[in-house]
């Protein structure tokens, strides 16, 4: 069984990138830049944007964090947007979802200049992505796709279930591995809350990508032996144990699957890492302006 490590591989495609910085921007040439806007105080969003801009500073980007509170109008949230759209010194920039209820998620995605759009969110990206054109692909499911590019996972007419259908993940990655493409030419299956006989769809899986946020929720019995398994949930549940009193589990039960597998992504150190791998490299690409 081999484990798909993402710190690992994220360590390589990072210095790639930092090497690729440093190689360009000599001492007159600013330094790619990413900014991130954060609406409210989810804790979850709070840890993942700290991680974001962590990883802007460690591969020598220039990274803005705007910050504002839980109670920032839509209105307020589309001036910052526009704002952003024109600063010739931003090549990128992302807005760290869920938004507040009030707020409306696809307004905003509308309101990002594409060019900028690093998240991929954006209807141009995302139709240009499922029509096989350059576009700034959604960052998980990206992230997903480097990892099996590297580990070399073979994809090509394989089963490929994805459980779960969010326009960030379930639906890109989707796409993504159905088109003819290496990795992707697989044959693949949406499985979701309403889906009937998941479980024998399942076990019928060459490649499992589980993206449903329930956690612990693939079962041994619902994997195939050699399957490969992508495991994008990140649950947080309790465990008295733990100084934090809490421990990050995945959507599939590692331990118990583990050994019936060919590969698989833990939690955490899998696709968490890949993701903002993926980020920063839409982020390059928005600054070099080599779009693919
Ligand atoms: N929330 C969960 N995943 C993501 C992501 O990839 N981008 C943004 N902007 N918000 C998220």
């Amino acid at each position: 069984m081999l484990i798909l490590d993402g710190n690992k591989l994220s360590t390589i495609i990072r210095k790639e990138i930092s090497d690729k910085v440093r190689t360009f921007c000599k001492t007159d040439i600013r330094p790619p830049h990413l900014a991130a806007v954060l609406i409210g105080e989810n804790p979850a969003s709070q840890a993942y944007v700290r991680n974001k801009i962590k990883a802007c500073e460690e591969v020598g980007f220039a990274s803005t964090l705007i910050k504002k509170p839980e109670s920032t109008t839509e209105e307020e949230v589309i001036k910052i947007i526009n704002k952003l759209n024109l600063d010739k010194e931003i090549d990128g920039f992302i807005v760290q979802l869920p938004l507040p209820r009030h707020i409306d998620e696809m307004k905003v995605n509308l309101a990002i200049n594409p060019e900028k759009d690093v998240d991929g969110f954006h209807p141009n990206n995302f139709g240009r992505m499922a029509l096989g054109i350059p576009a700034f692909h959604p960052a998980t499911p990206s992230g997903i796709m480097m990892l099996l590019d590297r580990y070399k996972i073979n994809t090509d007419g394989k089963n490929c279930v994805v459980l779960g259908r969010s326009n960030i993940v379930g639906t890109p990655i989707s796409i993504l591995m159905s088109k003819k493409t290496t990795p992707g030419n697989a044959t693949v299956t949406i499985a979701h809350s309403r889906t009937s006989n998941l479980k024998e769809i399942c076990a019928n899986a060459d490649i499992i990508i589980a993206a449903l946020g329930i956690p612990n929720f693939v079962k041994s019995d619902m994997v195939k032996n050699n399957a490969v398994i992508i495991d994008v949930g990140i649950n947080k549940i309790d465990d008295h144990d733990s100084s934090k009193k809490y421990r990050l589990v995945g959507d599939v039960d590692f331990e118990n699957v583990k050994h019936k597998v060919s590969a698989i992504t833990p939690v955490p150190g899998g696709v968490g890492p890949m993701t903002i791998t993926a980020l920063l490299d839409n982020t390059w690409k928005a600054y070099s302006k080599t779009i693919k």
